[in-house]
């Protein structure tokens, strides 16, 4: 391995020379011999499309914008996960046009007790749906760059996962928690593993299968999760299905930053558990056979599948579409002035006999999150501007994003932190269930 490793490293070193005094057509030519070597050798020869592309760069940015040096980067020490069970080559699999040989397969019985759901970010999404998953003995690895997210994390599982078991009458999966890369590809439960009801920092198990799906649950932004799916697709099981949870943002239009876009969907949930409800749609290219597999799988864990028609793309699915609508006019009415946030949500339970009217439900959202799919509606459907919808957004953002007033996560936001608790006392004296609110989020 190590002398392999040495003449990949001459011969990237050798590449970048040749290329960046290249012209396209040889430099097109020499990225079909990488290619080839690649696949011949049984090892990725050129993962970082930056290598091939962008010779001089010695650093690449981290998801989240900090530049660090590519010795530090998550991803750069990949090649030390085994061989047994890491993935087939990159370019093995993209290059060729026989799909025959790469249908999807769904995951074994004993492959989903043995092999974790990988959750990608542990915030305010991911580890509810974390819990849910881990709530029918199903073991679970979250994994995010911010211890804080992975503390407060392991605090809400470890508070509400067994109550929630209880409920359903299930059992708790192993759920543990890391912010190293390779452990969470290279974990899993292995025979005699304690089953609890507490997330536990994970340890790395050169016998574990890796994922059979990943989940991202990142901040809203294309940018952002096109910059992570895509560098760890190629490091998951060729068989694992590729989810995005993200509220308004196609996996259409992440799909071609993806050489496999085949496995990748929308599995967009709300707020679990106290919402079931997935919605679940195509990249355009996923295969056919994942849908009903995974709506199978939803239902076995208490959710609710429901997916769009196939050759159909929604921009914010189905719900979203009317909830983006009725979050437009509320920030419209605030921004003008017509009504308090208080007054808004008791019209709305009024009429609807609903538990949380839209100030409240955007405050357990986050209105940084609300601020992000609302520009990115925005940006995808200009008549939205024409419509004034840019007003209000920014008044959201000026009043409460800027000041760090985000809901829940943060204490204050369109209801002060003191209000949300007068309302929660409200809530659960009309009975609506105390677990699922967003204790730990
Ligand atoms: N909040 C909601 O109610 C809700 C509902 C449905 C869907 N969503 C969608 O879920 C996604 C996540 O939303 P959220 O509210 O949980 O956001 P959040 O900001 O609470 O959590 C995002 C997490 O991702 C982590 N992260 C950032 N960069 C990372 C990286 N490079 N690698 C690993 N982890 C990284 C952050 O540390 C953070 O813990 C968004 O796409 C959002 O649209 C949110």
């Amino acid at each position: 391995m190590t002398s392999l490793s040495i003449h990949i490293s001459t011969t990237n070193t050798l590449l970048r020379s040749v290329m960046a005094n290249s012209s396209p057509a040889v430099a097109s030519k020499l990225v079909r011999v990488a290619r080839n070597l690649s696949t011949s050798r049984g090892v990725e020869l050129s993962k970082h499309r930056a290598l091939l592309c962008a010779p001089r760069a010695r650093t690449r940015p981290l998801c989240h914008g900090t530049l660090i040096p590519r010795s530090r980067y998550p991803f750069a020490n990949y090649r030390h996960l085994s061989t047994d069970s890491a993935p087939p080559p990159f370019f093995a699999t993209s290059a060729s046009n026989d799909t025959s040989a790469q249908r999807w397969r769904p995951p074994t019985e004993e492959d989903l007790n043995e092999r974790p759901v990988l959750i990608i970010g542990a915030g305010n999404l991911g580890r509810r749906i974390a819990l849910v998953w881990a709530s029918a003995s199903r073991p679970v690895t979250l994994y995010d760059v911010s211890h804080d997210a992975l503390k407060a994390a392991t605090e809400y599982i470890t508070d509400n996962l067994a109550e929630y078991c209880t409920r359903r009458g299930t059992h708790p999966g192993h759920v543990c928690t890391t912010t190293d890369l390779r452990v969470a590809l290279t974990t899993g439960r292995l025979e005699g593993t304690k089953v609890e009801n507490e997330a536990h920092e994970c340890e790395l198990h050169s016998g574990a299968k890796g994922p059979w799906m990943a989940i991202e649950c990142l901040p809203e932004s294309l940018e952002l999760k096109v910059d992570v799916l895509s560098h760890i697709e190629h490091l998951l099981p060729r068989n694992c299905i590729l989810a995005s949870n993200s509220s308004s943002l196609q996996t259409a239009e992440m799909a071609p930053s993806l050489h496999h876009p085949e496995r990748l969907l929308n599995t967009h949930y709300f707020i679990p558990p106290r919402n079931r409800m997935v919605e679940l749609m195509s990249s355009s290219h996923t295969y056919e056979e994942i849908f009903p597999f995974l709506a199978v799988q939803m239902k076995r864990v208490g959710l609710t599948p429901m997916i769009v028609p196939a050759g159909i793309q929604s921009q914010g699915f189905i719900f979203n579409r009317i909830w983006a609508a009725c979050k437009r006019e509320t920030l419209a009415v605030l921004a003008e002035g017509v009504a308090k946030p208080g007054d808004i949500d008791a019209l709305f339970r009024d009429f609807f006999h609903a538990e949380k009217g839209p100030c409240e439900r955007m405050d357990d959202v986050g209105l940084d999150t609300i601020a992000k799919v609302e520009q990115h509606y925005i940006e995808q459907r200009p008549n939205l501007r024409e419509l004034g919808a840019q007003k209000p957004l920014d008044w959201l953002k000026r009043e409460y994003v800027e000041k760090g007033n985000l809901g829940e996560k943060t204490g204050d936001g369109l209801f002060t932190a003191e209000e949300r608790a007068a309302l929660n006392v409200r809530h659960k004296e009309e009975h609506y269930q105390a677990v699922e609110e967003t204790t730990g989020a």
